[in-house]
């Protein structure tokens, strides 16, 4: 890895609150931070619109991903896990996750295959979980607060949904890697886990 570059790995299934740990232990460390879901997002987006998934993986811009809120519908989330089955899409969009991670100053990724095949190297790994009720009530909060009409037991379908396929793929799937620290989330306050995924890469920091 390049002079100066520290990767933070963060995976783990939808909702359990990789983001926001994400986000927070960049802005502690001051390292940058990138959500890889909304790469597939993007791409799921395009394929909604009618393009072929591996062409739109290939023609994936940063204008795609200019802004995130409009990638977080249920619908874009269901074409995003769909496309990211397909081998030539995660593919296509290696080479932009490693050169993030290699950046000089330090990067978090976080998404579901970070920690096992972007940065196998990565200097921090954390799997973070949480059960799939709390992640869908955190999930089901979210939508509602930013206006999509929704109800609990629609989201913990599409949320296991989501799990199996993303943990049963072939190509990537979902798991902790091996020298993951493990996050479970479920009884945990957003101050709490965010503390905690400071402290490992805080350890991690001293020790290498
Ligand atoms: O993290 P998210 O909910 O925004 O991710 C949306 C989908 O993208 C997820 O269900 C599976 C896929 N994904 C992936 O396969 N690999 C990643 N590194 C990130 C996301």
């Amino acid at each position: 890895s390049a002079e100066n570059s520290f990767t933070v790995a963060i995976d783990g299934p939808a909702a359990a609150g990789k983001g926001t740990i994400g986000r927070a232990v960049a802005a502690h460390f001051g390292f940058a931070h990138l959500d890889t879901g909304l790469l597939y997002r993007a791409v799921g987006r395009r394929v909604l619109a009618g393009e072929e998934a591996v062409a739109a993986a290939r023609a994936l811009e940063p204008s795609d991903m200019a802004e995130p809120e409009a990638l977080r519908t249920a619908a874009i989330a269901g074409a995003a896990s769909e496309v990211a089955v397909i081998p030539e899409v995660r593919a296509a969009l290696v080479e932009f996750q490693r050169a993030f991670a290699r950046r000089a100053g330090g990067a978090v990724l976080d998404g579901r295959d970070i920690g096992t095949v972007i940065c196998p190297e990565a200097e921090v790994k954390l799997f973070v979980t949480a059960s799939a009720e709390v992640r869908a009530e955190r999930r089901c909060r979210e939508l509602q607060a930013a206006g999509h009409a929704t109800d609990l037991a629609t989201v913990l379908d599409e949320v296991r949904a989501r799990d199996a396929r993303d943990a049963g793929r072939s190509t990537a799937p979902m798991r902790a890697a091996e020298d993951a620290v493990l996050l479970d989330t479920s009884e945990m306050s957003v101050e709490a886990a965010v503390a905690a995924a400071i402290g490992v890469v805080s350890a991690a920091r001293e020790g290498g």
